[in-house]
């Protein structure tokens, strides 16, 4: 059994988690921004799990967050919540780029930092949710995409730092999932396009395996594992098929 906070716990992807994590007997501490949702995924489980309530687009709500969680032990801190835009970069409101990066990065950016001095001493785990989109640089997520490769490069230098102090850091990048992040015109650009979008229940279980094994980095679907590995050895590559895509894409990007 582990004690594992998992935040987003109310999303898609949070509550599959949740339960595959409580069906393996571990204790959670369940984070989110809405209480009723929070004591309704909690019922769900048996109510034997902890919740706590912050909005990670506020720093006051994070710096309580980091407190209450400081003096508990934690062997698994999986940073899950995340925000995302889909769109012409030009109509993104520039108050939604700090957003972004507030709930994406600076967030789990800062509980890592203030946690830290407990994780070292449980030898713990940081998982941190990315994507495919913070391997490939997408276009209609301009902002998303750099939060995601600000997490990355935030997960990999963390890992190196403190691989030899015992704190495992690890980066889980999914494709598209069938959650409510994404909208009715992603779906309909996904469906014409012919990408995958997995079920939140099958990616936490690649998740939860990928935490069982320590696994640093993973990109799950194909071919996105392989188009990842690519753009980063030869993008111009990338570059050819996706602006192939790109009409198709901006019909959907209009509001
Ligand atoms: N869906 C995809 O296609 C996809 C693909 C690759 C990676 N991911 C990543 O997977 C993770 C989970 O996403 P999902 O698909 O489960 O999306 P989701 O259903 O929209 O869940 C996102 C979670 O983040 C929480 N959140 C957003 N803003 C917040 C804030 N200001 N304070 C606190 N919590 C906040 C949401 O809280 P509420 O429950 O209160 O709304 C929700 O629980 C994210 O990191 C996402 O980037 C998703």
């Amino acid at each position: 059994m582990q004690r594992i906070v998992i935040t987003g716990a109310t999303g898609g992807l949070g509550m599959a988690l949740a339960s595959l994590l409580d069906s393996q007997n571990n204790e959670l501490v369940l984070v989110g921004r809405d209480e009723i949702a929070l004591r309704a995924l909690n019922e769900s489980l048996g109510s034997k799990h902890q919740i706590l309530v912050a909005d990670l687009a506020s720093s006051v709500d994070l710096d309580k967050l980091a407190e209450q969680l400081f003096k508990q032990k934690i062997d698994v801190l999986i940073n899950n919540a995340g925000l995302n835009e889909f769109g012409e970069f030009a109509d993104l409101p520039p108050a939604m780029i700090e957003q972004m990066f507030q709930v994406n990065v600076i967030a789990p950016m800062k509980l890592t930092q203030a946690l830290l001095p407990s994780l070292l001493r449980d030898k713990a785990t940081v998982l941190n949710i990315g994507s495919v989109f913070g391997y490939i640089g997408f276009p209609f997520y301009a902002t998303y995409s750099a939060t995601k490769f600000a997490l990355r490069g935030f997960t990999e230098a963390l890992f190196r730092e403190y691989k030899d102090q015992g704190l495992r850091v690890l980066f889980v990048a999914p494709r598209a999932i069938a959650t409510s992040m994404n909208d009715a015109r992603t779906e309909a650009m996904n469906k014409e396009l012919g990408n995958t979008a997995d079920s939140p229940v099958a990616v936490a279980l690649q998740i939860v395996q990928a935490l069982h094994a320590g696994q640093t980095r993973q990109v799950i679907g194909f071919p996105e594992k392989l188009f990842a590995r690519i753009n980063g050895l030869l993008p111009n590559i990338v570059d050819k098929a996706i602006l192939k895509q790109v009409a198709v894409m901006r019909k959907f990007a209009k509001k």
